[in-house]
């Protein structure tokens, strides 16, 4: 029998990496991937708990698929991911469609387990915190993304238990890597033909194993000649060390975008939340960033109608990101989750918090489409990534991560290319490449 799995995944880059791992992984006891969830004979579903209704999504979901296997053989189906970690075995008791449930820290597991599952047809819940034997088994499969621009995950959890986040308790304590297996790693990605990675951990830059650093990992990472750039996420304030704010100043492949969440320009909300930092720290980080490199940009997630945020404090956080002028930032209203501290406190009016929104969303919408606006007619860099699904035209990114849709060729793909941008909206650049040009570069 061919075994073939569709993978569907919700939520942050982690989870993007993980998926593509879960796939190196089952790979190994045969498994294809299928884009037709109806070819498929394993339906694997990887969850996001952050904010929302993520349980009931996940319910939904798998209610959409036993619709449509219902004439048919009934799939393997395995929930992984957050909703997995923090749910366990109440997902097997709530819907006996459900085979497999597997955490975030064990999907090393997921082949004994299918196999396991495959041969005596138990239904299992694999949810015990295990970084360590994650990471030492994946190593040992090789990462077989060949996308222009991929993943990397360098650390993964969190201690810093920010009393609205759920983090901590999915993904669990902060674990990072060892410095020469993301190297190795790195060095696998650039011989597939990847040229930009992305390094990730839920506190990316609290990245530290041995007296290795997240700036010691970019420039190491620079040395391999074929990847042309180097990105990060998430960072959280407080880790913003001098050693990585230098590095802007020193590297030639990490690229300007700072993706610094504050969450609230208010330092009574800040407090509220434990985030661990205040205002000054957040204008010192920007301020001898811009010392360094002026060219450098912002980018931000943003929680609006926390509870105990009055006008004063909304306002707050609205002077600030007028003053720092985001490029491209996430705000939502603030979710309560099970469990947090938070959770048990008072929300604000909904009708309160969704005016907030607006007028804070109206605001970052208006700054990214005024940046995107005055790049019209300029020259920039472009990463071509790829040709779009209409295929008449081809992708790529600017060195601020923004969609660019441009006339090019295939030998273009996998290369930095001047484009003339003619054309902005709030979300995209589109413009054609200039060859052979001395003009400078905006
Ligand atoms: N480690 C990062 C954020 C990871 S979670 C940091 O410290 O900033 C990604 C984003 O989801 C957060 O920045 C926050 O803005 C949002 N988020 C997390 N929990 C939330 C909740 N309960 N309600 C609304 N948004 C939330
Ligand atoms: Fe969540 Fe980030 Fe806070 Fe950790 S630092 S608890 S991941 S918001
Ligand atoms: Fe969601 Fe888990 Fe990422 S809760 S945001 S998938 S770490």
């Amino acid at each position: 029998m061919s075994k073939k799995i569709f993978i569907k995944t919700f939520g942050c880059q982690m989870n993007e990496y993980d998926s593509n791992r879960i796939f190196d992984t089952v790979k190994e006891i045969g498994f294809v991937k299928t884009n037709n969830i109806e070819d498929a004979n394993c339906y694997l579903l990887n969850t996001c708990h952050i904010r929302d209704k993520s349980k009931e999504k996940v319910y939904h979901e798998i209610g959409r698929v036993k619709k449509n296997f219902r004439l048919k053989t009934k799939p393997l189906v395995i929930v992984a991911g957050c909703v997995a970690q923090a749910e366990n075995e109440e997902m097997l008791k709530r819907e006996p469609y459900i085979d497999l449930v597997v955490g975030p820290q064990s999907y090393h597991e997921i082949n004994d387990k299918i196999e396991d599952y495959l041969k005596e047809k138990k239904r299992l819940d694999v949810t015990e915190f295990d970084a360590i034997s994650k990471f030492n088994y994946l190593e040992k499969i090789k990462n077989s993304s060949q996308k222009i621009s991929s993943f990397l995950t360098i650390q993964e959890g969190c201690d810093k238990f920010c009393h609205f986040c759920v983090v901590p308790y999915t993904r669990g304590p902060e674990y990072s890597r060892p410095f020469g297996k993301i190297i190795d790693e790195a060095k696998i990605l650039a011989d597939n033909g990847v040229k930009e990675i992305t390094l990730l951990g839920q506190n990316v830059n609290a990245y530290k194993n041995e007296n290795y650093r997240l700036s010691d990992l970019i420039f190491e990472i620079e040395k391999i000649q074929q990847i042309l750039r180097i990105r990060y996420t998430t960072s959280h304030p407080s880790d913003m060390t001098y050693d990585l704010i230098e590095t802007y100043g020193k590297s030639k492949k990490l690229m300007p975008l700072v993706h610094l969440p504050v969450q609230s320009g208010s330092n009574k909300v800040l407090k509220l939340m434990n985030r661990k930092h205040i205002i000054e720290d957040y204008f010192k980080i920007y301020h001898e960033l811009k010392k360094i490199n002026s060219s450098i940009k912002f980018s931000s997630d943003f929680i609006i109608g926390y509870p105990g945020e009055n006008e004063n404090d909304f306002n707050d956080t609205l002077n600030l990101i007028k003053e720092i002028k985001f490029i491209n930032s996430y705000s939502f209203i603030y979710s309560p989750r099970p469990g947090t501290v938070a959770s048990k406190l008072e929300l604000i009016d909904r009708k309160i918090s969704l005016n907030r929104l607006k007028t804070i969303q109206k605001e970052l919408f208006y700054q990214q489409t005024e940046m995107n606006k005055s790049l019209e007619n300029n020259i920039i860099n472009v990463l071509v990534e790829n040709r779009t699904e209409e295929s008449t035209k081809f992708f790529g990114r600017s060195e601020y991560m923004t969609p660019v849709i441009l006339n090019a060729n295939d030998e273009d793909v996998g290369k930095i290319v001047k484009v003339k941008i003619n054309k902005s909206n709030q979300n995209t650049l589109f413009g054609e490449i200039i060859k052979n040009t001395k003009l400078k570069v905006a």
